[in-house]
Parts: structure tokens; sequence; C-alpha cells
């Protein structure tokens, strides 16, 4: 008697053990469910990736051999410029000047290259509102590449159109201007 209940109660758990390596089957089932989300993320890359060439891709496309590890101009915006411009371009007024709408930005490249690489201090006059402080020069916390990169950008955006700035006319005008330290005057500026 008491061993054929053994053998009955062994059978059981045999039958049990047997029967667990069923049960994972199920499991595969929830991880169908997560490719959702994912799938949904998706567009939002995607308008990502066609936003970007539209900008950056003449500058990017020409500095790519030289500096592959260059910040783009976006990148270089967020981390420097935006501490004094601002997000949206449109600087702080009575301190910083607009990047937005500023024919300093959208005129002619060579000013606005001069003027990140060297800073600008004095009186400047920006649409219509005139600002005399100093903004710092950035030409030796920037490539060329990524100061190409960062005018194409703000010359681009916030409705400004004017054209890219390649890596070529950044060092063009770093060299061109080897011996100097000063920020730029105005005056400077325009007697050029
Ligand atoms: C520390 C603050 C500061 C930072 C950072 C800064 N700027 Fe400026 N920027 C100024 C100030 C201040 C002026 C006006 C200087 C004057 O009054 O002579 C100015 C002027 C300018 C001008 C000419 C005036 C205009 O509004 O069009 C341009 C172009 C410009 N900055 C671009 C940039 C870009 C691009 C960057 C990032 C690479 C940058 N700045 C980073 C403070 C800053």
């Amino acid at each position: 008697m008491f061993r054929n209940i053994l053998a009955a109660s062994l059978l059981t758990l045999a039958a049990c053990d047997g029967s667990e390596p069923a049960q994972p089957a199920p499991a595969p089932e929830p991880v169908k469910e997560e490719p959702a989300p994912a799938a949904e993320a998706a567009p939002a890359e995607a308008e990502v990736a066609e936003a970007a060439p539209a900008e950056a891709a003449p500058a990017e496309a020409e500095a790519a051999p030289a500096e592959a590890n260059a910040r783009t101009g976006e990148q270089v915006y967020a981390q420097v410029c935006i501490a004094c411009h601002q997000a949206n371009g449109e600087g702080l007024p009575g301190a910083f000047p607009s990047l937005v709408g500023s024919d300093w930005v959208t005129g002619d490249y060579t000013r606005p290259t001069k003027i990140v690489i060297h800073g600008l201090q004095g009186e400047i006059e920006v649409k219509g509102t005139t600002y005399n402080s100093i903004m710092t020069p950035q030409g030796s916390i920037l490539s060329d590449a990524e100061i190409a990169n960062v005018l194409t950008h703000v010359r681009s955006s916030w409705g400004n159109a004017a054209d890219a700035v390649t890596t070529e006319q950044v060092t063009a005008i770093r060299t061109a201007n080897a011996d100097r330290t000063a920020p730029w005057t105005v005056a400077e500026l325009n007697a050029q």
C-alpha cells in the first residue's frame, strides 16, 4: 500500500515536473506587445532625420572628411550661444542682441564668422536697438567645422534664410586674423 502511495506521489511529482517546462510557452506573448511603442516612436525619429539634412547637410558634408567628430550647429548653439542669445535666438533686451532677423547674422558671412572667433566689443545696433557690451571670443573652444556648423544653423533658423558657411571659409578667416587677440569693434568690421 505505502509503496503504491509513494509510487503514486512520485508519479504525481514527476508529472508536475514534466508539465512545468510546458508552462513557459505563454511567455513569448508579452514580448510581442513591446515592439508597438517602438514603432510609435519611429515617426518622431524620422521627422528629426528629415529635418536635419535640410538645415545642416551642406556644411556637415564638407566638414566630414576633416573633422568627422565635429558637433552639429544645433549642438554648438545649445551648448555655447544659448546662454546669451537664448533658445529662441532673440537674446535678452538690453543685454544680448537678437540673432533673429539680424543683418549681422544673415548678411556677409565674414562678419558673424569674425565675431564668433574673436568676439565683439563696443556699440552695435541690432534691429534698431543699440547695445554696448562685449561678446567673449569663442574661437578657442570651437573648431572651424563647428563654427561653420553653428553659423549655418543660426543663418537658417527662426526664419533666417542665409547661405551655409563652410569650414574652408572659416579656416580662411581664422588664418587671415591669426595675430589678432582683441574682440572686433563695429568700426573695424565695417571698414573691411
Ligand atoms: C557670453 C555671452 C555670449 C555668448 C556665449 C555668445 N554671444 Fe554673441 N553676442 C553677445 C553680446 C553681448 C553681443 C553684443 C556685443 C556688443 O555689444 O558689442 C553679441 C553679438 C553677437 C552677434 C552680432 C549681433 C547680432 O545680434 O546679430 C552675433 C552674430 C553673435 N553674437 C553670434 C553668436 C554666436 C553664433 C554664438 C555662439 C557660437 C554667440 N554669439 C555666443 C554675447 C554672447
